[in-house]
C-alpha cells in the first residue's frame, strides 16, 4: 500500500477486543487516516463503545472524532451484550483507566458517516467492523451514499465456516441482520472480512506480550490486559486456539485486507442476508450462475466481494511489525 497517501477511513465499530487490536494497527499504520470513529451496540452498550473509542485514543496519543451511534437493533428486539467474550467494559474488565479529556462529537454516527463523504467525495473508507446500523441509518440519511464513498471494507459474516453465534451466523450480521442485508444490497464497493478468514489467523497472547514488553505503554498495557481475558474465552472454546493460548482478530483483518490485499483470495457474487427464522444472520452468497427462480437473486443485487483464503502467517507478521513501530505519541 502507498504510504504517500494515506487513506482516510471512518471506522465504525463496538470496542470490544479485537475492536481495539483494529483501531491500533490503523492508528499505527502510516497508510491509514482514521479521520473519525463511529461507535454502535454489539460488543457492548452504544455509550460503554463511545467511552472506549475515547479512551483507546486518548491513552494512545491521538485526537480523532469519536461519535455515538445506533443503541440497538434496526428491528430486532435488543440482546445482552456478550461480557463473558469482551468483559463487562468490552476491554477485559480494566482495573483502572486513566483521566483524559476527550470528548464526544455531538452529532450521531450515521450524520457524521454522511457529513464526510459530502465533505470527501470519493475519499472515504468505511470499515465497518460491528452490527451495520450506522450504515444502514446513513443510507436513509443519504440514499446517494454509494457514489460518495470509496469502499466499504466490513468485518461480519460467512460463507462457508460455520456461524460464531448460530451453526450459520456471524455475530454481527446477526446483531442487526436488516441492517446488514441494506448495507450489502446498497450498492458500492464493498468487500467482506468474515469468519472464512478471520478463523484462519490465530493471535497468541504472547504476540501483544511482546508488544507491551516493547512499548512499555499505557496502550499497548491495555490492550495486553483486554486480550488475555479474551483469548482465556477462545481458548475455552477451541482446542486448537488454546495450544497457544490465542484468540480470532475478527476486526483487525479488515484493516490488514485494506493494508495488504495481496494477502487475500477472494469471491465474488451477490450477497444477501437472512433476516429472520432459524437462518437469522446467515450472509449467503450466490455461487452458482443460474437463473435461480425465486425472488431476492436477481440481477439488481450488486455483487460482494467475499475475502475465502488468507496467508496467516504474514497477517500476523504485518500486525506485529505494525504494532512494534514507533507510532505512539506521548501523553
Ligand atoms: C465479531 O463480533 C464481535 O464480537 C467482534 O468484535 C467481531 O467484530 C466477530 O464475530
Ligand atoms: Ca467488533
Amino acid at each position: 500500500m502507498s504510504h504517500t497517501l494515506p487513506r482516510k477511513v471512518i471506522f465504525d465499530t463496538d470496542p470490544g477486543v479485537d475492536d481495539a487490536m483494529a483501531l491500533y494497527y490503523a492508528l499505527a499504520h502510516p497508510g491509514v487516516d482514521v479521520v473519525g470513529i463511529t461507535t454502535t451496540f454489539g460488543n457492548v452498550t452504544v455509550q460503554q463503545a463511545a467511552t472506549n473509542a475515547l479512551y483507546l485514543t486518548a491513552i494512545a496519543g491521538f485526537e480523532v472524532p469519536v461519535t455515538q451511534g445506533v443503541a440497538k437493533p434496526w428491528v430486532k428486539a435488543s440482546e445482552a451484550p456478550p461480557d463473558f467474550i469482551h468483559g463487562d467494559d468490552g476491554l477485559g474488565n480494566l482495573l483502572t483507566r486513566q483521566d483524559h479529556s476527550h470528548t464526544l462529537d455531538p452529532r450521531a454516527s450515521a450524520q457524521f458517516i454522511v457529513d464526510m463523504a459530502r465533505a470527501h467525495p470519493g475519499e472515504i473508507t468505511l470499515v465497518a467492523v460491528g452490527p451495520l446500523g450506522n450504515l444502514a441509518m446513513a443510507l436513509m440519511l443519504a440514499p446517494e451514499l454509494p457514489t460518495l464513498v470509496r469502499e466499504v471494507i466490513l468485518m461480519g459474516g460467512t460463507v462457508l465456516e460455520p456461524g460464531n453465534v448460530s451453526p450459520v451466523a456471524e455475530a454481527n450480521t446477526w446483531n442487526d441482520p436488516h441492517a446488514a442485508d441494506r448495507v450489502f444490497s446498497a450498492g458500492w464497493k464493498l468487500t467482506m472480512v468474515g469468519l472464512d478468514v478471520t478463523h484462519q489467523v490465530i493471535l497468541p497472547v504472547s504476540l501483544f506480550a511482546r508488544i507491551a514488553k516493547h512499548h512499555q505503554h499505557v496502550a499497548t498495557d491495555t490492550l495486553l490486559h483486554a486480550v488475555k481475558f479474551y483469548a482465556d474465552f477462545y481458548s475455552d472454546l477451541y482446542p486448537h486456539v488454546a495450544e497457544i493460548h490465542g484468540c480470532f482478530g475478527h476486526d483487525v483483518l479488515a484493516f490488514i485486507y485494506l493494508t495488504n490485499p495481496e494477502l487475500f483470495t477472494l469471491e465474488s457474487g451477490r450477497m444477501r442476508v437472512a433476516v429472520d427464522g432459524l437462518a437469522q444472520g446467515q450472509t449467503i452468497l450466490r455461487r452458482r450462475h443460474i437463473n435461480y427462480p425465486q425472488a431476492g437473486w436477481d440481477a439488481h443485487v450488486p455483487l460482494t466481494h467475499a475475502c475465502m483464503e488468507v496467508d496467516a502467517k504474514s497477517a500476523r507478521q504485518v500486525l506485529e511489525d505494525m504494532l512494534m513501530g514507533d507510532w505512539l505519541k506521548p501523553v
